[in-house]
């Protein structure tokens, strides 16, 4: 049986093997993969105070489905946090709690060590969180740039009368959100289409202008639920090498499916399975750890 989660953050307990419904998690990055390396050792847990963003002790319910049960992590400055568990395990759960979406039944959301009382998925920016989602969320009837532009916002310094009198301020706000937001697309390898509808572009480009989007916001906290999905292998890897470019301005919460994509790229992770966390630390220590091996190869053996 699982063990039992603490109230505050601590490490967590151990959990078992459990059949699930098939899903596309790789087993073998549990013995194959290499995570950052650094040359101070491995980054250290940061505690709840120190965190730049931090969740204690979350949980959720659904009618009578108990879909997170005391999940506690703490993303510290500048690392990769994964957030990785079998399908159904509650990740999009407690990354929807993160952004305001769903309101837990228990539990406290902190950032820079404080609680954020009321989270709303539109107060994100002006805290300077962004967000992308499982699927793409872009807006059908704007172009690239506009996505992106409506991203790069929260800096817009004109208020509704400049706006309404078309004064020269706005004008300059207007210049400066789409230099921003070109900035953005640039980064991500996707100028080029910044004039398009983004029903035109293959998936994979609509997911980067996704998160051209978040980037314009110039958050310092980046939270992004499957962002490798929908992508190829050769994809996913220039995901990972752009993630890891991020963190020497933002910190990063990577819910993900697979797992080659996580261990490579994330400096903790937390591994949830059946809504409670089965294991929290290095991708070195997670890959080891027999709680991690059982939830996967419990939805492998499902999946074979
Ligand atoms: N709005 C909802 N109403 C009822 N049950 C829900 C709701 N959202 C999620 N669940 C249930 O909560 C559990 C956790 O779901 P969640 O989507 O968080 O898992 P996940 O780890 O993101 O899975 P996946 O890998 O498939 O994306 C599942 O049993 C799911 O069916
Ligand atoms: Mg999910």
């Amino acid at each position: 049986m699982l063990g039992a989660a603490p109230k505050v953050w601590a490490p967590p307990g151990i959990g078992v093997t459990a059949a699930r419904a098939p899903g596309d998690a790789h087993v073998s990055a549990l013995t194959s993969s290499n995570g950052p390396t650094s040359p101070n050792g491995p980054p250290a847990q940061p505690d709840l105070s120190t965190a730049v963003f931090a969740a204690s002790g979350i949980g959720v319910r659904f009618g009578g489905l108990v879909a997170l049960d005391d999940v506690s992590l703490a993303v510290g400055t500048g690392q990769v946090h994964g957030v990785i568990g079998p399908n159904g395990a509650g990740k999009t759960t407690l990354f929807n709690v993160c952004c305001g979406f769903v309101r837990p039944d228990a539990g406290t959301v902190l950032r820079h060590g404080k609680p954020v009382r009321n989270l709303r998925p539109h107060r994100l920016a002006g805290m300077g969180i962004a967000r992308t989602l499982q699927g793409v969320g872009l807006f059908a009837g704007l172009t690239v740039a506009e996505n992106v532009m409506v991203g790069a916002d929260r800096h817009r310094r004109a208020g509704f009368a400049a706006t309404l009198f078309a004064l020269a301020r706005s004008d300059r706000d207007e210049r400066a959100l789409r230099g921003r937001a070109m900035a953005a697309l640039s980064e991500l390898g996707a100028d080029g289409y910044a004039d398009r509808l983004p029903d035109s572009l293959p998936y994979p480009v609509q997911k980067r202008v996704a998160l051209a989007r978040a980037l314009a916001a110039e958050p310092d906290l980046l939270l992004l639920d499957e962002p490798a999905s929908g992508l190829s292998n050769d994809e996913m890897t220039e995901l990972g090498e752009l993630i890891r470019t991020l963190t020497d301005r933002m910190s990063v919460v990577l819910v993900e499916h697979h797992m080659d994509l996580v261990m490579s790229v994330c400096d903790r992770i937390t591994v949830l399975d059946f809504g409670k966390v089965v294991a929290d630390g290095t991708p070195d220590e997670v890959r080891d750890d027999p709680a991690v091996i059982d939830a996967y190869l419990g939805e492998e053996a499902t999946h074979s």
